[in-house]
């Protein structure tokens, strides 16, 4: 499997006939972007991004080169798009984005090589079969893709999303114990998280191997549990030995719970004090069930409420912070069932609007950052 390197990268970008990047909406003013903004601070801003979103629409992708200096690809470095059969691996989208990359002086995260969902029809089957089956899967995964993406992803979601949803979060998930029943915890047992670390590790001794999970940030009796599993998981595999470098905190926010920033900064500072680093992985908002009456006060309360949480994750050691998505356009909060808002408005939770226009929220980034 050839390499992905930025050198081939940039060729590609020419080679592709890739239209010059489209103009950023004049409505962002020429202030600086999030990017330099979040560097002036010692942080890092990026957004998640799909490779048809950088194909097709040029105005997007000017803003996300202008506003983003980190890009972790939506769908790219998932299974399904990854390994869609046994054997066969498809790196094409993924290539896409790293050419628009490295024409925008941008580094990526890959996300993720163990998760229950965005599996292809035959993985699940496959790791049912047994654990040196689904080891052996997993080692040739990990060597192909890591091996494949060594010179342009360096930072990785080993495993996504390990910990059971406890009672009273939006969708409890069975354990047994702290660790959600998955087909890879099924498969392997229950120190899959610690083996796919140290596969991840033996393949590349110089990624940075981080947990990724959600539903930690709220001031909830369910987040506070969630957190407390996270926080026995990170203890049991340091203990073991286990290669882990970072927890990603996804931050799907829902204004519907109360944040605090209290309990949020002491779980980030007991993280920190693992010798852990802290990214916010995938930051976007969901507006509360009752909307305000009009589209500006709905934004002005998604701001407010940005801006508590950045600066208590900044105040607990955050310094890399990812949108999952810059713009209102193609969110999944907007098309996911289950996440979609049910009556049918369309919820207004990341920086940008539809038309790419910047909104209260981008402002609180710039404050937070500022
Ligand atoms: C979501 C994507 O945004 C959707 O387009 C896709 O259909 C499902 O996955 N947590 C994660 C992300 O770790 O990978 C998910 O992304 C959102 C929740």
């Amino acid at each position: 499997m050839a390499g992905i390197t930025r050198r081939a990268a940039a060729a590609g970008l020419a080679a592709a006939g890739c239209a010059p990047a489209g103009r950023v909406p004049a409505q962002t003013g020429d202030g600086p972007g999030l990017r330099v903004l979040a560097r002036a601070r010692g942080a890092v801003f990026g957004t998640a991004i799909r490779a048809v979103q950088l194909r097709e629409d040029a105005a997007l992708r000017a803003l996300v080169a202008r506003e983003a200096e980190l890009l972790v690809p939506e769908w790219e470095t998932k299974w399904d798009t990854l390994q869609p059969q046994e054997g066969r691996f498809d790196f094409s989208g993924l290539q896409d984005i790293v050419n628009h990359a490295a024409a925008a002086n941008q580094r990526l995260r890959g996300h993720t090589l163990v998760w229950h969902e965005a599996m292809p029809p035959w993985l699940a089957p496959a790791l049912a079969e047994g654990p040196a089956r689904a080891q052996r899967l997993l080692e040739e995964h990990c060597r192909v893709v890591l091996g494949t993406t060594v010179t342009v992803i360096r930072d990785w979601d080993v495993v996504n999303e390990p910990i059971a949803n406890p009672p009273g979060a939006d969708h409890p998930a069975p354990g047994p114990g702290d660790l959600r029943d998955t087909p890879w915890r099924r498969a392997l047992g229950p120190d899959y998280v610690e083996l796919a670390l140290r596969i991840a590790r033996q393949q590349d001794c110089t990624l940075r191997l981080t947990v990724n999970d959600y539903g930690v940030e709220a001031d909830t009796p369910w987040a506070a549990d969630k957190r407390a599993r996270l926080l026995r998981l990170c203890r049991r595999l340091l203990e073991r030995g286990a290669p882990l470098d970072a927890i990603g905190i996804q931050a799907h926010l829902q204004m519907r719970h109360p944040f605090r920033a209290e309990p949020f900064i002491a779980f980030l500072q007991e993280l920190r004090g693992m010798g852990l680093a802290l990214a916010v992985t995938e930051m976007d908002v969901r507006e509360p069930d009752a909307l305000a009456p009009t589209l500006e006060a709905r934004d002005e309360a998604v701001a407010a409420f940005t801006e508590t949480f950045l600066r208590a994750a900044l105040e607990g050691g955050v310094r890399s912070f990812l949108v999952w998505g810059l713009s209102d356009r193609d969110s999944w909060l907007v098309s996911m069932p289950g996440v979609r808002r049910w009556d049918g408005v369309a919820t207004r939770g990341h920086p940008f609007d539809e038309q790419l226009r910047p909104k209260p929220m981008r402002a609180a980034f710039a404050r937070a950052f500022g």
